[in-house]
Parts: C-alpha cells; sequence; structure tokens
C-alpha cells in the first residue's frame, strides 16, 4: 500500500477518543482510520504516569501492526505524561495539548484560561505549562474533573442530565468565578457533554476541544507532507465492551459506528 493510503492510528484509554474521529472525518473524510480504546483499563486520568506510559507504549505498539502512517494520542492524559514516547516511534506522532494551548491562547481576550482535564493531566500541569510558554502573562486556572470520564462512558450526557449537570456546576464554579474567557476541555471525553458545560458557562466563554484541535493539526501535517489518502474506512478495536458501547461512541462520534468493532484482549494489547 502506498505510504499516503496506510491508515491513520487513534488511540485512547476509551471511546472519548471518538471524539477525535469525529473531527477527523470531518476535516480528512477521505482518510482510513484504525481507532483502539483501551476500555478495558480506563481511565487512565487516575493512574501514575508511570503507569500511563507504559500504557501508551502497548497502545502504540498495537496501532503500529496496522502499517499506520501516523499516530495519535486521541488522549489528554497520554499527551501530558506520554508524549515523549513519539521518539520511540517509526512514525509521526500528534498529541492534544500543544495544538489545543494554542488555539486557547488565540481565543482568550483577558488572558484568563480554564483547563478541565483528568487528574493526571492537571497534576502534570501540560496545558498550563504550553498556554504559559505561549503567553507568560495568561492566568490559567485549572480543575481536574475525572467524574466526567465515568459519566461520559457511562453514557449520562443528554444535554438535560441532572447528575451531570450538577457535576459540572461544582466543577466549573472556581473558573467562572475566576472569570476565565476560555475553557479547554483537556480530556478528549470532555466534548460529549459541551452543551452542559457551554450552558452553565454561558456565552461570554469559548470553549476549545481538543479533539477538533488534535484533527485540525493531523490534516496539516498530512497535506504539508503529501500524506493525504484515499479511502475513507474506519475499523475500531477495544480492549472491552463497554454496556453503554453503542450509545456512547455514537454520540461521541457524531453518528453510529461506521465500521467494524472488534474486541481484542489485553494480552494481546501488551505483547
Ligand atoms: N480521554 C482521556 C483524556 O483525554 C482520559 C480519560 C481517562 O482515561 O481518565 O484524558
Amino acid at each position: 500500500m502506498g505510504a499516503a493510503n496506510r491508515p491513520i492510528g487513534v488511540f485512547d484509554s476509551g471511546l472519548g477518543g471518538l471524539s477525535v474521529v469525529k473531527e477527523l472525518k470531518r476535516v480528512l473524510p477521505y482518510e482510513n482510520i484504525v481507532y483502539f480504546g483501551d476500555t478495558g483499563r480506563i481511565p487512565y486520568g487516575t493512574k501514575s504516569p508511570e503507569t500511563v506510559i507504559k500504557y501508551a507504549r502497548q497502545d502504540e505498539q498495537f496501532l503500529l501492526q496496522f502499517n499506520v502512517k501516523l499516530i495519535i494520542a486521541a488522549c489528554g492524559t497520554v499527551s501530558s505524561v506520554a508524549a515523549f514516547t513519539a521518539d520511540e516511534l517509526p512514525v509521526p506522532f500528534i498529541e492534544v495539548v500543544t495544538p489545543t494551548a494554542r488555539a486557547a491562547v488565540k481565543a482568550s481576550k483577558n488572558g484568563k484560561i480554564g483547563v478541565l482535564g483528568t487528574n493526571t493531566t492537571v497534576n502534570s500541569c501540560s496545558y498550563k505549562n504550553a498556554i504559559l510558554s505561549l503567553n507568560k502573562e495568561a492566568e490559567v486556572v485549572q480543575m481536574a474533573c475525572p467524574m466526567f470520564v465515568e459519566l461520559v462512558e457511562s453514557g449520562w450526557i443528554e444535554r438535560d442530565d441532572e447528575v451531570t449537570t450538577a457535576t459540572a456546576k461544582r466543577y466549573l464554579k472556581p473558573l467562572l468565578l475566576a472569570g476565565v474567557d476560555t475553557i479547554i476541555l483537556g480530556c478528549t471525553h470532555f466534548p460529549a457533554i459541551k452543551d452542559i458545560i457551554a450552558d452553565i458557562c454561558g456565552e461570554g466563554v469559548t470553549l476549545i476541544n481538543s479533539g477538533e484541535q488534535a484533527a485540525l493539526e493531523a490534516a496539516k501535517y498530512l497535506k504539508e507532507n503529501g500524506l493525504n489518502g484515499n479511502g475513507g474506512k474506519a475499523s475500531y478495536y477495544v480492549s472491552d465492551r463497554p454496556q453503554s458501547f453503542a450509545k456512547t461512541a455514537e454520540i461521541l462520534l457524531g453518528s453510529p459506528i461506521d465500521g467494524e468493532v472488534k474486541t481484542v484482549s489485553l494480552d494481546e494489547v501488551k505483547k
């Protein structure tokens, strides 16, 4: 297969990375995609950096079997603590933190930027450091929102969901009190509840979707390197099949799953 028609490999700890696939399909509709969601080991965002690095390496090796031309870490947590594993790969690698921080700095008018992420992402200060490297005057308010991951994987994502709305209000309060005008959805699960978050924040706050920024970065890379493909097929691999898989996947993807879904054993991933 010519280099350009090889698939793009995308991975996440679970289904959140499908928010990146959704955007990839929008900006790169002719690319073949292989997705791996490590649903058997989710969440990554409450685990130590050492564990996330180990998992990220295994996920990357799993995707390399498919002769991918590019790997996207569609996970804020992996991007925060394991982006350096890119140096060990024979293919280019795109992570979500750098392009998302760039978009947030561009969008913010008052320099007050909120970051919502997992515990591991927030503890790493990855988004905060990336923002400050672009604007050292910026004020960054971080909030770890581990319960969002659970709510999204469980499919509690309807706009009027009372539990998710109450949880979001509590997480967002310190950011809104600080007067942020821009909020990074720094975990790829969070775009699934962006309407709930937007309703609470109101019109004065711009939400930056890390999934969208990663997809735009991938589109730019492929174009600049003459690697645009001609296919449009997707296949999906997960290391466990959660009960609410179809519903959650459809919301994150913005349409029903359009390709084969295979469950692989963790032994296969760990090889
Ligand atoms: N989707 C992932 C992220 O972007 C992580 C969720 C988790 O595994 O905790 O951080």
